[in-house]
């Protein structure tokens, strides 16, 4: 019987990650976290191939479009894909399908990746980076499951006709009811295997799209009676999210929301920058990337944050691979770093991404060697 990609077989996991770095500091995160992920593997005799690609301003001044063919088709032959981020000043001219975001979005679209997962959890020893009180913030563990496929960023009609002060400009916020239950299951489930709380967030008071949302969301509730379901307005739950967020388990919302929220929740943690997701479908292939943009102004200076792209490996590793234990490696040594002080300059450290990624691979090593010291 074929055990699957990512499969174990005897200890061992063959798998294929396509690559793709991207722009501004992509590059930089994404290197820093294959260091990591090379450094994992290696010690558990585990094979994993990179495959790098094009995306975004590299793929337009290479191929003249943001997501090439031979792009996408090596993504949806991955087991899994690794992004860093897309999008600069050079390319922000362009308009339409020809912007790098456009890119981004047809491939999240292509690899039907609908269900995009953002864990929020606020490091104990980052309660003084924020903003925000130590007191507020502290304990908060939430996550935010954010639909990613439909909604605002691909409804139709979309578009501009006309000119002058007639010139109109449309975009369509279009749901089905299948949407809306299958991102919904994927937060009932999680909810299930964490605090059993699940919010789903909507604007029904006035939005047609967020009505139906409503009923398909309440009429799952049944099927998972372990989870207390609650529905909140997008703009109360916006305060909500930094006045009590260690109240808050998982968060469903679409696509625009999320997005919105998601940027907001980072404020909690410190930076942006130390934030991963998943972006999952039906199947076991996962499309994972930091949250954060592709910050130009820091690339090509070896001083980005790149702990989220390295929590994005982890994922990659759980979700996609199966490898639960090779992620909690990772997770575990990115807590003891950041205990540790291995920082950047976002959270007022001086740790090189070079430096943050070398001190993780060296942490994950000691648990894992830790691991099979106890096994044995
Ligand atoms: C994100 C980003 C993207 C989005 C952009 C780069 C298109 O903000 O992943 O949150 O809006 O989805
Ligand atoms: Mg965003």
């Amino acid at each position: 019987m074929d055990a699957g990609p990512g499969a174990r077989r005897g200890g061992l996991v063959k798998a294929n990650i396509v690559v793709l770095p991207g722009d501004g500091v992509g590059p930089e995160v994404v290197n820093a976290a294959l260091s990591v992920l090379a450094t994992v593997c290696d010690a558990d005799d585990a094979q994993v191939s990179i495959d790098v690609r094009c995306i975004g301003g590299r793929a337009i001044d290479e191929f003249g479009m943001p997501l090439p063919d031979e792009t996408l088709d090596a993504c949806k032959a991955a087991d899994a894909v690794l992004l860093g981020a897309v999008g600069g000043p050079a390319w922000d001219h362009l308009r339409g399908e020809h912007r790098c975001e456009a890119g981004l979005l047809r491939l999240r679209r292509e690899l039907d990746v609908f269900a995009n997962v953002r864990p929020v959890k606020v490091h104990p020893h980052l309660t003084d980076r924020t903003s925000l009180r130590p007191e507020v913030t502290r304990g908060t563990d939430l996550v935010i499951v954010r639909e990613l496929t439909g909604g605002a960023y691909f409804g139709q009609p979309r578009g501009r006709t006309g000119t002058g002060p007639d010139e109109i400009a449309r975009d369509s916020i279009v749901y089905s009811a299948g949407e809306i239950d299958r991102v919904a299951r994927v937060a009932f489930e999680l909810a299930q295997s964490r605090r059993g709380q699940l919010i789903s967030i909507d604007k029904a008071n006035v939005l047609i799209t967020s009505q139906l949302w409503r009923e398909v969301v309440t009429a799952l509730a049944p099927e998972y009676p372990d989870v207390s379901l609650t529905h909140e307005l997008v703009d109360s739950f916006a305060m909500r999210l930094v006045r009590e967020p260690a109240t808050i388990d998982v968060v469903v919302a679409e696509n625009l929301f999320g997005d919105i929220l998601s940027d907001e929740a980072a404020v909690l943690v410190g930076s942006l920058g130390l934030l991963p997701s998943a972006s999952l479908g039906a199947s076991d292939q996962g499309l994972y990337e930091p949250i954060h943009g592709s910050a130009p102004s820091l690339a090509g200076r070896g001083v980005v944050n790149p702990y989220g792209a390295i929590l994005s490996v982890a994922m990659l590793l759980r979700h996609s691979l199966h490898r639960d234990d090779l992620a909690v490696a990772i997770e575990s040594a990115v807590d003891v770093c950041i205990t540790e002080d291995v920082l950047t300059a976002d959270l007022g450290g001086a740790a090189s991404t070079d430096a943050v990624a070398d001190a993780v691979a060296r942490e994950a090593l000691r648990h894992l060697g830790a691991r099979s010291g106890a096994a044995s």
